[in-house]
């Protein structure tokens, strides 16, 4: 599924199956591989407090989006990138 430019995003629904079978309102979700951001999108519709973590700055950026994009306000949610790893 390509949506979002980003080449291999999970569908929401999917996601939203995971999310409602393992934590309730009020969890923590953590997505250490957040990409376009479905996992931090959906925890955010659903009351859920969520962290969304991605080596790509751009990916980041677009995850933020896709929350400010359905009109609400972007709680305490930060999103950080990594330092780049080196070798
Ligand atoms: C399969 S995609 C996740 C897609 C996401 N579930 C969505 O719906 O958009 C995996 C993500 O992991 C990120 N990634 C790969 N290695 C990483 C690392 N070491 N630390 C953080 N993110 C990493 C990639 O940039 C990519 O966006």
């Amino acid at each position: 599924m390509k949506q979002h430019g980003h080449p291999a995003m999970f569908p929401e629904k999917l996601v939203l199956r995971a999310l409602k079978l393992f934590s309730f309102r009020g969890d923590v979700v953590l997505d250490p591989f957040n990409g376009a951001g479905t996992t931090t999108l959906t925890a955010h519709h659903f009351g859920r407090n969520y962290l969304g973590i991605d080596c790509s700055a751009e990916y980041c950026k677009t995850a933020k989006q896709r929350i400010a994009d359905r009109g609400e306000i972007l709680r305490e949610t930060q999103v950080r990138t990594p330092h780049p790893i080196r070798h």
